[in-house]
């Protein structure tokens, strides 16, 4: 992983900030009521479907999980064990073992990534070429092309490096050395039924999927147009006093990040930066997406759905020198028991003195990690340290407990445990509090535009009691309730 550092971000951003800091600081009791800026400087796929629309070959990004059924055993392939040794075709279900995850080297050519983490290559010790996964790195020995069938995308054919398709010879024996055509029937042994399982719609995603050509004109365009000076002006005339905007690792070394990052999101965040001081909006800066991923969502660039962030001092390193302003979010959403409390802690010291070379005013966010995690588990080494909040993101979704909740149950749960939740992590001499992601959006149908209304104003009503403030996820989304601006002008949500 390429090392990186953010003094570059920081100094610009620190000189740009440095009037918007003060916006609210001279009233102790300020809080912010702010709207994420999500989908922009860090590409989420279901806020702007869009943005995939021009990339060749779309089906096939990295992180996609394919299944492959031979056609000729009527059974799909295995990483034997999940990986570390031999691939066979004997299984009649597919799950993990069955799903190989893509890393794509252009629109053709790809790597397999197997569920221990090796990827596909060709096992040539003996007197036949057999597909194993065994290596831990990818070279032209891990390398295949995916042929279509051109009147049916769902039969495929894999060319393995050495020329020659893959074919199952048995059930217990995949060989690359199936030469020549095909006339795609149902007893070609290197023909297969594809099947995904999974798709990742990320920056990562985006900008390797358009290339090197591609990216960086179509990833500009969009830095430039989805988010526009008007938006901020909209922003502070509806009530609002801060933005969050969500930032990858990699704007640290604009303009030129590493592969496949594009170069130009750091300009982007500069005219943030100068339309916020103009329309006295604050600005939280918030470390979306960490080297290797720290959670392995596509909102974290996660490449394949790995989580890697954290597994080394390295990755750990590479985050500490960050950016400052009204406040700084050190990162967002660290997943556990992958991120371990050790790790966040370490990292957040590390990323807090960082911010505190730069600047003493400027709030340090510490997000609480979701998963198994105690939400006071920051405490002891927040509240050692002035100027911090503790981030928690209150959703009624990405849980079963909402499955079957009635409008009404959905409110209750906000103003009894929801407001209960938000009481347990704010007390009088620890971290501010800030709900830095909700949404009136739930598990719903059916229901009316009272019925968000009625959800809005609950969600307002109790976020508004933490004592650093919200904010909305997000400002612009096709999805109407996920975008504030939409709701804002059809009446949804009043601030
Ligand atoms: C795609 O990558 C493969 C493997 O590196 C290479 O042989 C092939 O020429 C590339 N195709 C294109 C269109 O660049
Ligand atoms: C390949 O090697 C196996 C033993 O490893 C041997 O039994 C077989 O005859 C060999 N086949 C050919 C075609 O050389
Ligand atoms: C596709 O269908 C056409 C017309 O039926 C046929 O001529 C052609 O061989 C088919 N191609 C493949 C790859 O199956
Ligand atoms: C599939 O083949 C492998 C290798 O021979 C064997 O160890 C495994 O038990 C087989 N699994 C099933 C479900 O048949
Ligand atoms: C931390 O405390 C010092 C000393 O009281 C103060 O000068 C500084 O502004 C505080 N920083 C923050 C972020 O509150
Ligand atoms: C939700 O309701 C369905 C049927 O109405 C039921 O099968 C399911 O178990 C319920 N789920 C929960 C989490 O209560
Ligand atoms: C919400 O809180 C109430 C009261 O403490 C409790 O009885 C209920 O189980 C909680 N609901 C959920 C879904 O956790």
């Amino acid at each position: 992983m390429a090392v990186f550092s953010m003094k570059q971000l920081l100094t610009i951003v620190l000189s740009a900030l440095m009037v918007s800091l003060s916006h609210g600081r001279v009233n102790p009791s300020f809080k912010i009521k702010a709207v994420n800026l999500g989908g922009w400087l860090v590409t989420e796929g279901w806020i702007k479907p869009s943005l995939f629309d021009g990339i060749p070959n779309k089906d096939f990004l990295d992180g996609t999980g394919l299944q492959f059924k031979s056609v000729k055993v009527g059974k799909y392939l295995c990483a034997e064990l999940g990986g570390g040794t031999i691939v066979v075709a004997n299984r009649t279900s597919a799950s993990g073992w069955e799903t190989f995850r893509l890393w794509r080297i252009n629109e053709t050519h790809f790597n397999f990534r197997v569920f221990n983490k090796q990827f596909v290559g060709l096992d040539t010790s003996g007197n036949r070429t057999d597909v194993v996964a065994i290596s831990s790195t990818t070279g032209r020995s891990e390398t295949f092309e995916i042929v279509k069938n051109s009147n049916d995308s769902s039969r495929v054919r894999i060319k393995a490096s050495n020329g020659f398709f893959l074919q199952v010879k048995t059930e217990e024996l995949v060989t690359a050395d199936y030469a020549g055509d095909s006339t795609w029937g149902d007893d070609d042994p290197s023909v297969f039924v594809l099947g995904i399982s999974g798709r990742l719609q990320g920056e990562f995603q985006v900008a390797n999927g358009y290339g090197p050509k591609l990216a960086p004109q179509v990833m500009r365009e969009h830095w430039r147009t989805f988010i526009v000076e008007k938006d901020f002006m909209f922003i502070s005339e509806n009530g609002l006093n801060a933005v969050r905007i969500p930032v990858g690792w990699w704007i640290a070394s604009d303009p030129a990040p590493p592969k496949p990052y594009v170069g130009g999101s750091l300009q982007a965040l500069d005219n943030a930066f100068s339309w916020a001081e103009k329309y006295k909006l604050n600005v939280v800066i918030d470390l979306h997406a960490a080297p290797g991923s720290q959670n392995g969502f596509e909102h974290s660039s996660s490449r394949d759905g790995s989580q890697e962030w954290g597994l080394t001092d390295a990755t750990i390193q590479q985050t500490v020198d960050s950016p400052s302003l009204y406040a700084v979010e050190l990162i967002n959403e660290p997943l556990a028991p992958g991120a371990t409390l050790d790790s966040v802690t370490k990292y957040y010291k590390a990323g807090y003195n960082a911010v505190r070379k730069h600047s003493s005013s400027a709030y340090v966010v510490m997000s609480n990690r979701l998963g198994p995690a105690e939400p006071r588990e920051l405490f002891p080494l927040a509240s050692g340290l002035n100027g911090t909040v503790i981030d928690v993101h209150y959703y009624n979704l990405f849980s079963d407990i909402f499955n079957n909740m009635t409008v009404q149950q959905n409110i209750d749960f906000i103003h009894t445990n929801r407001s209960a939740q938000l009481n347990y992590v704010t007390t009088s001499n620890g971290p501010l509090t800030f709900v830095g992601e909700w949404v009136a959006e739930w598990q719903v149908s059916g229901a009316t535009k009272e019925d968000y209304q009625r959800f809005g104003k609950a969600q307002l009503e109790v976020y508004g009691r933490a004592t650093f403030g919200w904010a909305y996820w997000t400002l612009k989304n096709v999805n109407n309730h996920w975008s504030l601006e939409w709701m804002i002008n059809n009446g949804y949500i009043k601030l």
